[in-house]
């Protein structure tokens, strides 16, 4: 039977007051909303005691085996207020299918995508006064799911539990569309071939997080991985996809290998790509042909992208050999596509691809 994630008898809220000082600067993932969607699962039950109720803490025994194996999955994606102060989410049925697809490599339970969507519309609904209304300000909605089992064996947890909280948010960087600086990771990779590349789960980002802290050691703001077997092709950033646009105007990114997180942005991004007379192409992307590219200005332009960030210019990649400068200045496409994608989401185009969900 379909999950409900009713509406609690007596929700309680925190006051006005308390939340007005957020909408200043919500920054990114700092506020949480009065409220979260919960449910178990058990061998035994299935899925089970979905609910809406107060934000508050998890309360789970030391033994629990997510903190040993880190058996968990996330989801992120957003809920946007239109300019009639309607609430609409983006996409759901795409993170709900990743979290299906997340949840079998990490040989947890699979959510069916009508729950997973559930739990999201009820969370988004009750708490709906935190959707905020200025300029590239949304709600961003954080599902996951985690082995709850007191168990030390390593096997795949019998107990489980499912918790969405909701983050009202700003720009993801502090410096908002700023272009970055990338530093290429030789060092360090994020995944291998066969891995959990292409799953959203916490171990992912936990293995960026050094290689992180030294683009940063190197005035970087993010950190982009190649391959792990062979170093030469490109594969995403710590927590984005990446993209370049040619001299050719095409739309270039690395194609979905198994290493590679299947970003909802970077498909919409595919999708609507000729509309802005852009050829959009999947496949390999040595280091070597955008490092050359830049030089000889084959390469035009270079984006980092997902939920969290929407597009984010970048405008340099370096390594220990070298620093490669995209001419922003000229970067003619990257910031169209992010204002299409985001008119679409904000309601100020059309919806011409049905991505748009009222809440
Ligand atoms: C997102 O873009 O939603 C992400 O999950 C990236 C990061 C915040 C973990």
């Amino acid at each position: 039977m379909a999950l409900s994630f009713d509406f609690p008898d007596n929700p309680s809220f925190l006051g006005d007051d308390v939340i007005e000082g957020v909408w200043d600067d919500p920054g990114f993932g700092q506020y949480f909303t009065d409220h979260m969607s919960v449910a178990s699962w058990t061998v035994e039950e299935g899925w089970h005691n979905d609910r809406l109720t107060d934000y508050a803490q998890i309360s789970m025994e030391p033994a629990s085996a997510v903190y040993h194996y880190a058996q968990e999955i996330f989801e992120g994606l957003k809920a946007y207020r239109h300019a009639d102060g309607s609430v609409w989410l983006f996409r759901p049925e795409a993170n709900a299918k990743r979290f299906e697809n997340s949840a079998h490599r990490l040989a947890l339970p699979a959510l069916p995508a009508e729950d997973f969507i559930t739990s999201v519309r009820q969370l988004t609904a009750l708490d709906a006064r935190w959707v905020p209304g200025g300029a590239e300000q949304s709600l961003y909605l954080r599902p996951f799911m985690m082995a709850s089992e007191n168990f030390l064996g390593v096997r795949p947890a019998h107990s489980v539990l499912y918790v969405v909280i909701a983050s009202p948010v700003g720009s993801y960087f502090a410096g908002g569309v700023a272009p970055v600086d990338i530093w290429i990771s030789t060092e360090y990779s994020r995944v291998a071939t066969g891995g959990t590349g292409s799953a959203k789960c916490g171990g992912n980002y936990a293995a960026s997080l050094l290689p992180q802290e030294l683009a940063y050691a190197q005035g970087c703001s993010q950190v982009l991985f190649v391959d792990a077997a062979s170093k030469r092709w490109i594969e995403e950033l710590g927590g984005m996809n990446f993209f370049m646009i040619t001299a050719d105007d095409e739309l270039v990114t690395p194609e979905l290998n198994g290493n590679i997180l299947p970003g909802v942005t970077r498909d919409s991004l595919l999708t609507v790509a000729p509309d802005l007379g852009l050829k959009p192409i999947e496949r390999p992307i040595s280091l070597e042909e955008v490092t050359t590219g830049i030089t000889t200005g084959a390469i035009r332009e270079l984006f980092a992208c997902g939920t969290a960030a929407v597009i984010t210019p970048i405008r340099s990649l370096k390594n220990e050999s070298g620093e490669y400068i995209i001419d922003v200045d000229k970067a003619t496409h990257t910031i169209p596509l992010r204002n299409h994608l985001l008119d679409i989401q904000y309601g100020r185009i059309a919806d011409s691809h049905g991505w748009m969900q009222q809440v």
